[in-house]
This record gives structure tokens, C-alpha cells and sequence, in this order.
């Protein structure tokens, strides 16, 4: 990655009385930022920001979202005409490469990503290590890292050729290891991807075929799986993003900071969102039930939050919601499926966006509202939906791993902290306390 951003200024801190000029930068999007790397060593002080909210951790060019406006783009195009028009491996190679491929580099691609989705053999046998209940998530936590144990020329991140065979490993068979860990879950035989079919009918193929009968999926949800990939591939430096960011800087192997991006997008405040969401809707199971669970998640004594709704960024419409409900409808028009859900999921959405405290606080409905009805209906269990979310975010994170460590101003992260615990002490015989 070249670094593009520029100082456009400068900002002043006065501290015990003395002036600070601190450089300000700016990027191509978005607000600027004031560098403060060198803050410590001229003041003395820190910044304080627990939670990052007004911290940028990077410069980056992959993806931009704009909050107010609800607008996210994947290396500038937006993600509805992406959604619309392209396919999940067209963005993989975009948000890696930073552009389309052409007709013979999207073949290319294609073809690589292909004749990567077998794993080794011997994975098999870490799946009869787990339950038979373990979470899925678990299993893919799991089996991610130990990946690492499989491929040892990676390790060499510092090598373009160890990180690109890395990046494609990790894209091929992120769909055979999750659809591994569902037939293990539903106790049936494991299916060996079949390389004549595209990416989301081959994962939707291992997931749902049986050696018993031929396995026929329409081209509806074909596409509508593939859009579900598309939307959830990258989004800026969100938490799991940044937990990759953070384990690759030390120079880790990637499939192991890949399943560290897999533990920390497990939570429900993230990706384990779109699983809560739809226990949520189920719990509320009725539309005379909403009011009393609005009234709950805007009661500060009750811990309860409506699932699905709010975003640290988006202070309007997320982008992704609006696109997923309307694959939420065509799929149940597909399937020729009435799922009440999706009649409690729209007026749910109606009473909140009318409702002053979700307007004032402007929490409008995320990527994870719409998602866990789709996927519902596709014939997914719950506990796969954060599978799905960390099968399609790991071209988000490899993307991010890799422009990490393209880029000549990476150092580890190493963040400080505000003390406020015990002060020197000397150390007291058990014999004396
Ligand atoms: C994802 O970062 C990303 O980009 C993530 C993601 C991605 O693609 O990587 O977009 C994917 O994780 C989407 C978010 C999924 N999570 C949920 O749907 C869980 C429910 N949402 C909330 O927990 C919350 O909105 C967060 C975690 C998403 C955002 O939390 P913030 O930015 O820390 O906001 P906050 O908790 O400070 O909330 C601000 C106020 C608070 O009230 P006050 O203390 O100011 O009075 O809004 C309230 C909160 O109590 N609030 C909610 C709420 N979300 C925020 N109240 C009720 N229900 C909610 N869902």
C-alpha cells in the first residue's frame, strides 16, 4: 500500500502552558485526523479513548463507511450496486486488489480460488475431537487456527508470495471447514467440495446435500447466498478487523490471526448479533408483544437490548439492512415461505424508527436485523449465522491483514493505558498477614 493521506493543517493543545502544534491529516473521505504519535514524547500525556470511538488505528483504502449518510463503500463503489451487480469473488479480488478484475483476472482468480477448496485429510479428524453440540463457531475458531499447524510457508508474511497463498487458502476453504462443522453438528456425512460449481452453490452444496439424493438448488438462492457474502466482506476497522490488524502486526501466522478475528466477531455486540437478533424476534414471537420489548431496551435498568439495531458508525440507515430485506423477501418468495418473523421483524422496525428514544439516539436497524430471517429460511440453524458472517468477513480481514503489511509505516500495535491501581509496595510475609 502507497500512503496517500496529507498533513492539511495543524491542531494546538495547550498543557500546564505550554503549546502543542499537533499535524493534521487528511484522507480522500471522511473526517480528518489529528496525529498525536508523537503527543507522548513532546507532552508527556496520553490520549485517552477506551473503545477507539474517536481513534483512527490506520490509514486504509479498502473501505469506507460513512455514518451519517448510511453510505459503505468497498474500495469506492457502493455496496448496493455491488450487491446488485457483482458476485463474491469479483469483490474478494476488488477488496484485495483494490480494483475489477478483468474478464482473464477474474478467471484467474476464479481458478485459483477453485483448486484451493479441499483441506488436508487430516483436518477430518480434528472434527471427531469436538461434541457433537459443540457451536460451529467453536469448530471454526478451532480448526482455523490450527490450519496454522497445516501450511508452515505463510508464516513468511513478509513475503508477497507466502501472504498471496495464504489469502487464497484462507478463501477457498473458510466454506468447506464452516460446512464441515454443520454436517458434523447435524450428525451427517461430510461433503467434499464439487469445483464445477460457483462459490456460494458449492458451500450451499456441502452444507445441504446428502449421499442419498441429488442435491438441486435454484438459482434464487444461489444468488441471494452470494449477496449475503458480498454484504458482510469488509466494513473499516471494526472490532474483529482490528483484532486481526493487531495479532498480524506482531508478524503471527495468518490463519492463526484469522482465528482471532473469528473469536472476537463470535460476541454478541458483533457478529454474534444476527443469531440474538432472531432468538429476539422468536422470543417476541407475536406483533402485540413488541411494545413491552421497545419499553424493555429503553429502560437503563434492564440490560436488554433490541438486537440487530444500533451501530457505533451508522447514525441512519445501514446500507446492508436495506439490501438484506429485500433478499429476505425474495427468498421467501422463492421458498414460497409465510414466516411471521419477518411480519414482527417490519413492524418492530416501524414502531422503533418512530419512537423518540431510537430517533434521538439514531439507532436504525443493522446488517444483523434482516440476516438471521434469510438465513432462517435458507434452511441455516442460528447457530451457523455468525459462521456465515465470519466465512464471508474473512476476505474483509484478510484484505485488511495484508494492506497491514504492505504498508511502510506498520509497527506492532501496542497501546498504553491510565493506571489507577496500587502504587509500588513491598511484598509482605504470608506468615505477617
Ligand atoms: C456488527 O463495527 C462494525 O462495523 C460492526 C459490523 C460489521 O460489519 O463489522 O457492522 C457488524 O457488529 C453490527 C452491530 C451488531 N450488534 C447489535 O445489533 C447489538 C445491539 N447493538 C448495540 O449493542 C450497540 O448498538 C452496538 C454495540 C452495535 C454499538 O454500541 P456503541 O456504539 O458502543 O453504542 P452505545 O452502546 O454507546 O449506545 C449509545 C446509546 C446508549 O444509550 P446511553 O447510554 O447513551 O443512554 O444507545 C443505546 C445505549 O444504551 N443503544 C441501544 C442499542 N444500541 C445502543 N439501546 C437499545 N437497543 C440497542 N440495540
Amino acid at each position: 500500500m502507497k500512503n496517500k493521506i496529507k498533513q492539511s493543517g495543524t491542531a494546538q493543545i495547550t498543557l500546564d502552558g505550554k503549546s502543542y502544534d499537533l499535524p493534521v491529516y487528511e484522507g480522500s473521505l471522511g473526517a480528518p485526523g489529528i496525529d498525536v504519535r508523537a503527543l507522548h514524547k513532546h507532552t508527556g500525556h496520553f490520549t485517552f479513548d477506551p473503545g477507539y470511538t474517536s481513534t483512527c488505528s490506520t490509514e486504509s483504502q479498502i473501505t469506507f463507511i460513512d455514518g451519517a449518510k448510511g453510505q459503505l463503500l468497498y474500495r469506492g463503489y457502493p455496496i448496493e450496486q455491488l450487491a446488485e451487480k457483482s458476485t463474491f469473488l469479483e469483490v474478494a479480488y476488488l477488496l484485495i486488489h483494490g480494483e475489477l478484475p478483468s474478464q482473464s483476472e477474474n478467471a484467474y482468480f476464479t481458478n485459483i480460488i477453485t483448486r484451493h477448496t479441499m483441506v488436508h485429510d487430516q483436518v477430518e479428524s480434528f472434527f471427531h475431537g469436538y461434541r457433537r453440540d459443540a457451536h460451529p463457531m467453536a469448530m471454526l475458531c478451532g480448526t482455523v487456527g490450527a490450519m496454522s499447524g497445516f501450511y508452515h510457508d505463510e508464516a513468511h508474511v513478509t513475503e508477497d508470495q507466502a501472504r498471496n497463498i495464504a489469502m487464497h487458502r484462507l478463501i477457498a476453504k473458510l466454506p468447506t471447514i464452516a460446512a464441515r462443522a454443520y454436517k458434523y453438528s447435524v450428525g451427517q456425512p461430510h461433503v467434499y467440495p464439487n469445483n464445477e460449481l460457483s462459490y456460494a452453490e458449492n458451500f450451499l452444496h456441502m452444507c445441504f446435500s446428502v449421499p442419498a439424493e441429488k442435491y438441486k438448488v435454484s438459482p434464487t438462492i444461489v444468488d441471494a447466498m452470494d449477496k449475503i457474502f458480498i454484504l458482510h466482506a469488509d466494513h473499516e476497522q471494526n472490532a474483529s478487523t482490528s483484532t486481526v490488524r493487531l495479532a498480524g502486526s506482531s508478524g503471527a501466522n495468518p490463519y492463526a490471526c484469522i482465528a482471532a478475528g473469528i473469536a472476537c466477531l463470535w460476541g454478541p455486540s458483533h457478529g454474534g448479533a444476527n443469531e440474538a437478533c432472531l432468538n429476539m424476534l422468536r422470543e417476541i414471537g407475536t406483533v402485540d408483544r413488541i411494545p413491552e420489548y421497545i419499553a424493555r431496551a429503553k429502560d437503563k435498568s434492564d440490560p436488554f437490548r433490541l438486537m440487530g439495531f444500533g451501530h457505533r458508525v451508522y447514525k441512519n440507515f445501514d446500507p446492508r439492512s436495506r439490501v438484506m430485506q429485500k433478499v429476505a423477501h425474495n427468498v421467501l418468495e422463492e421458498l414460497d415461505l409465510k414466516d411471521p418473523i419477518l411480519d414482527v421483524a417490519k413492524e418492530l422496525e416501524k414502531i422503533a424508527l418512530e419512537d423518540p428514544y431510537f430517533v434521538e439516539k439514531k439507532l436504525y436497524p443493522n446488517v444483523d436485523f434482516y440476516s438471521g430471517i434469510v438465513l432462517s429460511a435458507l434452511g441455516f440453524p442460528t447457530s451457523m449465522f455468525t459462521v456465515l458472517f465470519a466465512l464471508a468477513r474473512t476476505v474483509g480481514w484478510i484484505s485488511q491483514w495484508n494492506e497491514m503489511l504492505e504498508d511502510p509505516t506498520q509497527r506492532i500495535g501496542r497501546p498504553r493505558q491510565l493506571y489507577s491501581g496500587a502504587p509500588a509496595r513491598d511484598y509482605v510475609d504470608l506468615s505477617k498477614r
